[in-house]
């Protein structure tokens, strides 16, 4: 069966797409370059022996996605990854992230709706809960007024598919709140490419490690956690991607789950950046050289998930503990810098 996942050559795309290739799917990667290289091809080929088809788009341009779904008429499910996702580069440029992360999620809308069966797996984010209110964090918390540009069109995506699938009963959707991906795939084939200086706590981490920079700079000591330091429900990106396969079987599958449903994927464990730290050292034997120094604008205290839906309705369950995500990120960074 074959299956499209758009933004298939970015980090968690690259990952779910040796995910869905090791169950036996045949997958279309779209992607247009934009943040990934044609390498992670190779990395994805190197992993499982197949090499996935690949199409060179942007999904902005509507008749190039038109023109797509006319040439592979026989996708079974679409997993729509392809989307702008810094943050801080959201708030400086609101109207590319409203165009590059809206207008193509309707393009695809469309034609998958117009499909006699589709289904449909949106890449959202816990972001949409803010600084939630109770913890562990539920499907049912209420969704805040976003931080950022980019939250914003989580949200948005989100209530556009909500309303999409109320009017087309042939669509069937699923949206994914990840917590905090991290980590690489074991073989150290494929991992996460940040471009410039990453803004992610993981990859700066093993960059300081590395030596590429001089130190990490721990962004609050002072928060109400048991270490002051903020607190994230860090899960490894292999587990994340396997969550992606199992979502899409339940819908193969027809059963008893309603034409939108949403899952929280977390380890529903949280851990604080100290112990992060601790971890790398722990996996790495080396020392972390860091400094705490002032809260970064825009950081929540704490978020992790409650994962009761994911492991009763999707039967899917975290495998993966922060010290291997943190080995598995550290072997990738070794590797991309040929030590
Ligand atoms: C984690 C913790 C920082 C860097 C963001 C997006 C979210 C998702 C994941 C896309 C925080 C601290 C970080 C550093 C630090 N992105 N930190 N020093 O902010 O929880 O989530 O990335 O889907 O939508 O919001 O992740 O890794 O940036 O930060 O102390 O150099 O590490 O303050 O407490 P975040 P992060």
């Amino acid at each position: 069966m074959k299956v499209l996942v758009t933004g298939g050559l970015g980090f968690i795309g690259s990952h779910t797409v040796v995910e869905l290739q090791n169950k036996g799917f045949e997958v279309v990667i779209i992607d247009n370059l934009s943040n990934s290289s044609i390498e992670v091809l190779d990395g994805i080929t190197a992993i499982t022996g197949v090499k996935p088809h690949f199409e060179k788009l942007d999904l902005k341009e509507k008749v190039d996605v038109v023109q797509f779904f006319e040439k592979y008429n026989d996708i079974v499910g679409v997993i729509h990854f392809a989307a702008s996702k810094a943050v801080g580069e959201s708030v400086k440029e609101p109207l590319m992230y409203y165009e590059n992360n809206i207008g193509t999620l309707v393009y695809m809308l469309q034609e998958v709706s117009k499909l006699d069966k589709q289904n449909f797996i949106f890449s959202s984010s816990c972001t949409v809960y803010g600084q939630a209110d109770e913890l562990p964090i539920t499907e049912n918390a209420p969704i805040k007024p976003a931080e950022s540009p980019y939250g914003n069109t989580k949200q948005i995506g989100e209530e556009i598919i909500r309303d999409t699938c109320k009017v087309n009963d042939n669509l069937s959707c699923i949206a994914l709140r990840y917590f905090n991906p991290i980590g690489a795939h074991p073989s150290a084939e494929i991992g996460e490419l940040p471009i410039g200086v990453p803004q992610n706590l993981v990859p700066y981490i093993t960059q300081t490690g590395i030596g590429m920079r001089e130190q990490l700079s721990v962004f609050g000591g002072d928060y109400e956690t048991p270490d002051g330091t903020c607190i994230r429900d860090y899960i490894h990106v292999v587990d994340l991607a396997k969550a992606h396969v199992i979502a899409l079987e339940r819908l193969l599958e027809e059963k008893n789950l309603s034409n939108y449903e949403v899952f929280n994927l977390g380890t529903g464990k949280g851990s604080s950046v100290l112990e992060a730290i601790e971890s790398f050292d722990r996996v790495s034997g080396k020392s972390l050289k860091y400094q705490i120094v002032g809260r970064r604008e825009g950081d929540i205290t704490a978020a992790y998930a409650d994962t009761t839906k994911a492991n009763d309705v999707l039967g899917w369950k975290t495998e993966l503990t922060l010290d291997d995500a943190m080995a598995s990120a550290w072997k990738w960074e070794q590797k991309i810098r040929n030590t």
